[in-house]
């Protein structure tokens, strides 16, 4: 039979996975479609056979046509809806980050105590093809030790009202995820820093924003996130190492060359306008891992074990320890600041 998913959050990301889940994910079903704006649920339901749209996300947690629960709605509402699906005994998948600070990360781990292996986190980069062909080779020191590698974040426009913490906590935390786990090492210690702009020195975010990492093994990494980029959703990571460098390709598929009227030709290819068609692959890839962990009955089973490239709560924790270090380097003028170790005592 299969897993009957419920789905909280019925915006972009979450109108977004229930046709994944539909159309591209075997061995899953959407049963029900929860937004505290039921208009949107019941658009994102429509058209799917069976899926039923409310406005109450805890409702949709204690339906039981509703073996497992997808949280896409708003950062701030997670904690509270992952540990009802963990009381209700159902396995969750939460769009990240954990938590919007890691203070409610540590909190909601302490709430979900030994049950953390129902918590799955939606760190979907580990899922690109790219990152994913970037990790094997670095493994197989395919450009020998690496020494560097260079994350470059870009969006077109910031949204309405984003302060600098929140696109460290929400935006960068992606990069704070996937270079630990690109380079099997966890960062160690944090810098912060932004150049001076022409632009408006009223707002509330410091854009784009520099920050290095460096993680155990001593490699280094700079992130360039720049929310206010303009020109497209654009992402890129390089892996310079003792005997060459690789980098992401462009994911776009179309090159056009043009004759611009009598000058010299144009090269051209379209970046995507946000995440969605850029990591595409990544959120069905996503889904169908978790949907096949627990179709066969592993949800509770080794929750960091090294072959689950999912990421689950510690991951959140982690991601979440880095991103609080970064914020304290920001408060303070850019200062090198470790990152706490906050692993789990038990
Ligand atoms: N993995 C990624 O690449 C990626 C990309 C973008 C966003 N996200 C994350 O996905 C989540 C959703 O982002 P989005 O872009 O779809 O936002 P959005 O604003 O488009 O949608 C959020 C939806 O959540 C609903 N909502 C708010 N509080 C709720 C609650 N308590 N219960 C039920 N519904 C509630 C809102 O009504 C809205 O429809 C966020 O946590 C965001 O950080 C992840």
């Amino acid at each position: 039979m299969s897993l009957r998913i419920g789905v909280i959050g019925a915006g972009n990301m979450g109108t977004d996975h229930v046709r994944t889940l539909d159309r591209q994910v075997s061995g899953a079903v959407v049963t029900a479609v929860a937004d505290v704006d039921r208009t949107r649920a019941a658009e994102a339901a429509a058209g799917i056979p069976g899926a039923r749209a409310g406005d109450d996300p805890l409702a949709l947690i204690a339906d039981p046509s509703v073996d497992a629960v997808l949280v896409a709605s708003v950062d701030a509402s997670h904690p509270e809806l992952i540990l009802a699906a963990v009381r209700a005994g159902k396995p969750v998948l939460s769009e990240k980050p954990l938590a919007p600070t890691l203070h409610a990360c540590l909190r909601l781990r302490e709430a979900v105590g030994a049950k953390s292996g129902l918590v799955s986190l939606g760190f979907m980069r580990r899922f690109d093809p790219g990152y994913a062909q970037l990790k094997a080779a670095i493994a197989t020191r395919a450009v020998g030790r690496p020494l560097m590698l260079h994350c470059v974040s870009r969006g077109v426009a910031a949204p309405h009202g984003l302060t600098t913490e929140a696109a460290i906590a929400n935006s960068l935390v992606h990069e704070l995820d996937v270079v630990p786990w690109l380079l099997g090492s966890a960062v160690v210690q944090v810098s912060w820093q932004a150049p001076t702009v022409s632009s408006d020195r009223r707002s509330p975010l410091r854009d784009p924003q520099l920050v290095l990492l460096r993680t155990a093994d001593g490699v280094l990494t700079s992130c360039e996130t720049f929310q206010n980029a303009g020109y497209g959703y654009d992402i890129r990571c390089e892996v310079v190492g003792e005997a060459g460098t690789m980098s992401l390709a462009e994911p776009a598929r179309v090159t056009t060359d043009r004759n611009a009227g009598g000058g010299p030709g144009h090269r051209a290819q379209a970046y995507a306008a946000d995440w969605r068609p850029r990591f595409a692959d990544a959120y069905r890839l996503e889904l169908q891992a978790w949907v096949d962990l627990l179709t066969a009955g592993r949800s509770e089973s080794r929750p960091g074990a090294p072959e689950r490239v999912l990421a689950g709560l510690d991951d959140g924790v982690r991601a979440a320890s880095v991103a609080n270090a970064v914020i304290e380097s920001l408060h303070h003028d850019g200062q090198p600041t470790d990152v706490r170790l906050l692993e789990k005592r038990d």
